[in-house]
C-alpha cells in the first residue's frame, strides 16, 4: 500500500473519492501540511516510508526507529498488578456482571449479537465466562476473530494472564505467519483473516464450537466475508455457536442479516464527555495537537488524568512524540531548569501503532505511579479494539488512514482521510470510561457537520478483492456477485479484481479457479506474489524469490537515522544490484545469512535486524506452505536474470517504460510515474528501459517503490493481451543498445519472441 492524499481530480471514479469531496476541505488542508512537514524534513520521511512497504492487510509503512530503542530498563515506574489485582478488576468489568443473561441467551441461540461500550469487557471477557460454562468441553475450542493483529496479540495476552496460565497453551493467539497456539489451545484469538484461511482447510470450522466474530461494526473486509460464509455455514452445522459482537452502532443491519438474530446490550455505565471543537480549521493538525497536549498538561493537575491521542500513523505518531517531548523540555527548562525531556518527572509519553514492537505495545496498559500523567498517542487501533484506563482528555486529529482501491488503476493504497462521524464519536467516548471528560476535536463543527461522513464506508466497498475472490473460489463460491454481502462490493471493484486474477492466470476465460489458481489461494500472500513463487519454482529458483516475497512481506529493512542519513544512505548503497530492487533485498538477506545472522552485523551496516528477522521467519512459514503443496524448493545459484523474470511473472500488470532521467510512464495506464530516491535503479546513467514495480507510494509524485528492471519481450510472455508485438518492436527501435544482460539472453529472447507473435495472432 501507499503513503498519500486521496486526490478526487485523479480518481474521480472511485467510490471512496466521492467521500474525499465531501471532505474535501478537511483533506486539502491537510495536504497542505504535509507539504511543509515534508519540506522541513527534507527526504528522511520519504526514504523511510519507501522502504517500509506493504503487503496484504496489516502493515503499515514504517519509519522503524523505535526498532532500534533498547528494551531494557523501560519498565521503571510501571507497576505490575498482583493476580488478585486482576481478578478483582475482571469482576467489575459490565460483561463480567452480565454472564448470568448472557449465558442462557448463547444457549438458546445459534446466534447472537452482543453490543456494549469500549471496554466493557466483551473482548477479554466473553471468551472466559464461555469457557467456565462447559463450552469446550469434547476438546472443541472457541474461536474469536479480530480485525487487528495488535488487539489479537494483546488481548490473547490479556485473556492468559487472567486465566493464571502461559500465552500459547489453553490460551493462545494466531496471526499471519505467527502461531501462538499448541493442541491445549481452547481460547484461540485471531485475526479475520486467519479464520477465513481456515475455512479453506476445514469449511465447517469442525474444532470450534463457537465462533465470536468480535469487533462487527469495524466491517473489515474479511470480517464481511466471514460473515457471508456463516451464512451458509449455520445451516450445516447446527451445533455450532456464532456470537457477533459490535459497540453500539451497526448492530441492527448484523441482527437482520441473520434473520432478526436476538440482541443483547451489555449494560454499562459511561460518563459525560464535553465536547470541544477548534473555532477555525487549524492549519497542522500535528501541530495543533502538541499545542493541545502541552498545554493541558501545564494546566491541570496530573492526578486529573491522562491524554490519548489520535494520529494516522506511525509517521504522525513519532513527530507528535518528539514535538511533546521538546516543548515540555523547554516550558520546563524555564520553569525550574530541567536540561532534557528525562529529567522530568510527571510525565511519560507512549506510542501505540501496528509495527510497535509488541514488549513496547504492552506498556501502554500499564499503570503508572500516581505522580506521573501518561499520554498515549494512538492510531484509530484505540478506537475500539484497545482500552486504556484512565483516559480524561481525548484529542482528535479528525484523520485516520485507511485503504483505498481505486479501480482504474487497479491499485491500493493507505491514504489519509478524514474519519466519519461515527469515529469520532467513538474517539470522543475514550474519554468518558471512568469519570467525566473533554474530547477537544481538531476541526470545525461545520466541518463535521457538512463534511464528515455519517459512517465510514465498508473495506468491502473500498479495496481490491483479488485475494478475497481467489478464496471463495477455492471454497467453491463461483458466483460472487450473489454472495451474501452485507453490503455489495462496486460492480467495478469486482471486475478490476477478476480482470487482475484473469490477468495472471489465476482464473479461466469463463471466470472458473486455474489449477495456478488453486495453487495461488494456499498462499497467505497477495495474488502476485504467490504466483510469482510458483512460476520460480518451475523455473527452478524458488529458494531465491521466497527470500525477495519474505522480504518485501516486512516493513522496512534499511535503518536511516536521524543526523546518519549519509552514511546511511552509503551503507544502503553497498547493497545494490544495480538493476533491481528485488535482487537487493536477496543480496542483503544472503549476506546477512553469511554472516550468520548476526545482530551486530546488522547494526554495523545500517539494517534493522528485527526486520531481518521476522522475514526470516515468514521464508519459514512459506517454506511449510511450499511443501505441503508440493511445490519444489530450488536454488538456480548465480542466474539472477531467471529470477528477474520470475518477478516479471506477477508483476507484469506493473509494468513501466522509460521516459527521461528517473521518468517512466505506466505502461497499462498511461499514468507518470518516477524511480523512488531510495531504488537501486535512481543512481544509474542509463536507465533501464523497462521495468515492473511492486508498489507505487503516492506523495507529491507517483513513486514506484521496489522495482525491477525487465526484458519488454517477458512482458509480452506474461501478459501477451496488454503487450503487443508492435509496442515492443518500437522499445527496440527506440534504444540503440541493449539494456538488458548479455547477447546470450538475447538468444532466449528471439525464441519468446516466436512464441509470443504466434499467441497474439491468436488474439488480434
Ligand atoms: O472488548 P471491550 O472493548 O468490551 O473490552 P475489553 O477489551 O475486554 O477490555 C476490558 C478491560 O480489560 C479494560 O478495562 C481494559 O483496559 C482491560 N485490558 C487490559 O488491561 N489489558 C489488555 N491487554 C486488554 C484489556
Ligand atoms: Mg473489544
Amino acid at each position: 500500500s501507499h503513503e498519500g492524499i486521496i486526490d478526487p481530480i485523479k480518481n474521480p471514479e472511485s467510490t471512496f473519492s466521492q467521500m474525499a469531496r465531501k471532505g474535501s476541505h478537511l483533506v486539502n488542508l491537510k495536504r497542505l501540511n504535509k507539504e511543509q512537514r515534508k519540506q522541513n524534513k527534507t527526504n528522511t520521511q520519504l526514504a523511510n516510508t519507501a522502504m517500509g512497504n506493504t503487503l496484504g492487510i496489516s502493515n503499515e509503512s514504517t519509519n522503524d526507529k523505535s526498532g532500534e530503542q533498547s528494551t531494557d530498563n523501560i519498565f521503571h515506574n510501571e507497576l505490575q498488578p498482583s493476580q488478585e489485582d486482576i481478578q478483582k478488576q475482571r469482576q467489575t468489568l459490565p460483561a463480567y456482571k452480565a454472564r448470568g443473561s448472557l449465558i442462557p441467551m448463547i444457549m438458546n441461540n445459534q446466534v447472537a449479537i452482543i453490543i456494549g461500550e469500549t471496554g466493557s469487557g466483551k473482548t477479554t471477557q466473553l471468551p472466559q465466562i464461555l469457557y467456565e460454562a462447559g463450552f469446550c468441553h469434547d476438546n472443541t475450542s472457541i474461536g474469536i476473530t479480530q480485525p487487528r493483529r495488535v488487539a489479537a496479540m494483546s488481548v490473547a495476552k490479556r485473556v492468559a494472564t487472567e486465566m493464571n496460565t502461559p500465552l500459547g497453551q489453553k490460551v493462545g493467539y494466531s496471526i499471519r505467519f505467527e502461531d501462538q497456539t499448541s493442541a491445549e489451545t481452547r481460547i484461540k484469538f485471531m485475526t479475520d483473516g486467519i479464520l477465513l484461511r481456515e475455512t479453506l482447510l476445514d469449511p465447517l470450522l469442525l474444532k470450534y464450537n463457537c465462533i465470536i466474530i468480535d469487533e462487527a461494526h469495524e466491517r473489515s473486509l474479511n470480517t464481511d466475508v466471514l460473515l457471508g460464509i456463516f451464512k451458509n455455514l449455520l445451516t450445516k452445522r447446527k451445533d455450532i455457536k456464532l456470537i457477533i459482537t459490535s459497540a453500539t452502532m451497526n448492530a441492527a443491519k448484523f441482527s437482520k442479516f441473520f434473520g432478526n438474530a436476538p440482541q443483547f446490550t451489555i449494560p454499562g455505565r459511561t460518563f459525560p464527555v464535553q465536547i470541544i471543537y477548534t473555532k477555525s480549521p487549524v492549519d497542522d493538525y500535528v501541530d495543533s495537537a502538541v499545542n493541545e497536549a502541552v498545554r493541558i498538561h501545564m494546566q491541570t493537575e496530573v492526578t486529573s488524568g491522562d491524554i490519548l491521542i489520535f494520529m494516522t500513523g506511525q509517521e504522525d505518531i513519532e513527530t507528535t512524540c518528539e514535538s511533546i517531548k521538546d516543548r515540555l523540555t523547554e516550558v520546563y527548562a524555564k520553569k525550574n531548569g530541567v536540561g532534557s525531556f528525562d529529567e522530568i518527572d510527571d510525565i511519560e509519553i507512549f506510542p501505540i501503532y501496528s509495527a510497535l514492537p509488541p514488549e513496547l505495545q504492552a506498556r501502554i496498559f500499564h499503570k503508572l505511579d500516581h505522580s506521573k500523567r501518561k499520554i498515549v498517542v494512538a492510531t484509530n487501533i484505540a478506537e475500539t479494539s484497545l482500552t486504556i484506563d484512565g483516559i480524561k482528555y481525548v484529542i482528535d486529529s479528525g484523520y485516520s488512514k485507511l485503504k483505498v482501491f481505486n479501480p482504474r488503476i487497479g491499485l491500493d493504497s493507505l491514504m489519509i482521510t478524514p474519519i466519519s462521524l461515527a469515529n469520532a464519536n467513538q474517539r470522543s467516548g475514550r474519554a468518558g470510561r471512568t469519570g467525566p471528560g473533554i474530547a477537544y476535536r481538531l476541526f470545525t463543527q461545520e466541518s463535521a457537520e457538512e463534511d464528515m461522513y455519517v459512517q465510514t464506508i465498508p473495506e468491502i466497498q473500498r479495496t481490491n478483492l483479488s485475494n478475497t475472490i481467489l478464496l471463495l473460489k477455492s471454497l467453491d463460491i463461483n458466483d460472487i456477485v450473489h454472495f451474501p454481502f452485507l453490503d455489495k462490493p462496486p460492480l467495478q471493484t469486482l471486475l478490476a479484481s477478476l480482470y487482475e486474477l484473469w490477468f495472471l492466470g489465476a482464473i479461466d476465460n469463463f471466470g472458473n479457479l486455474t489449477s495456478l489458481g488453486s495453487q495461488m489461494s494456499k498462499f497467505p500472500l497477495q495474488a502476485s506474489l504467490s504466483k510469482v513463487l510458483i512460476v520460480a519454482s518451475q523455473n527452478k529458483c524458488s529458494e531465491e524469490l521466497l527470500t525477495i516475497v519474505s522480504m518485501l512481506s516486512v516493513p522496512q529493512v534499511f535503518n536511516r537515522p536521524k543526523e546518519r542519513e549519509k552514511e546511511a544512505d552509503q551503507a544502503r548503497g553497498r547493497f545494490f544490484v544495480p538493476r533491481s530492487d528485488h535482487l537487493t533485498l536477496l543480496n542483503v538477506y544472503n549476506q546477512w545469512k553469511s554472516n550468520k545472522f548476526s545482530s551486530q552485523w546488522c547494526e554495523k551496516n545500517f539494517l534493522i535486524y528485527r526486520s531481518l528477522a521476522r522475514a526470516h521467519e515468514i521464508r519459514r512459514q512459506l517454506i511449510k506452505v511450499m511443501r505441503e503443496n508440493d511445490i519444489p524448493l530450488v536454488s538456480s545459484g548465480s542466474d539472477w536474470n531467471i529470477v528477474r523474470r520470475s518477478i516479471c511473472s506477477g508483476f507484469a500488470h506493473q509494468a513501466a517504460k522509460v521516459t527521461g532521467l528517473r521518468k517512466y510512464v505506466n505502461l497499462r495506464t498511461g499514468m507518470a510515474v518516477e524511480l523512488h530516491p531510495t531504488s537501486a535503479l535512481y543512481g544509474l546513467g542509463d536507465p533501464p528501459t523497462s521495468v515492473v514495480y511492486h508498489e507505487l507510494l503516492m506523495t507529491s509524485k507517483e513513486y514506484m517503490c521496489f522495482v525491477t528492471a525487465v526484458d519488454p519481450f517477458w512482458l509480452m510472455e506474461f501478459g501477451p493481451l496488454i503487450y503487443d508485438i508492435k509496442r515492443v518492436k518500437q522499445y527496440e527501435d527506440d534504444c540503440s543498445t541493449s539494456l538488458f544482460g548479455t547477447s546470450d539472453d538475447h538468444e532466449e529472447d528471439k525464441v519468446n519472441h516466436d512464441f509470443v507473435d504466434v499467441k497474439i495472432e491468436q488474439f488480434i
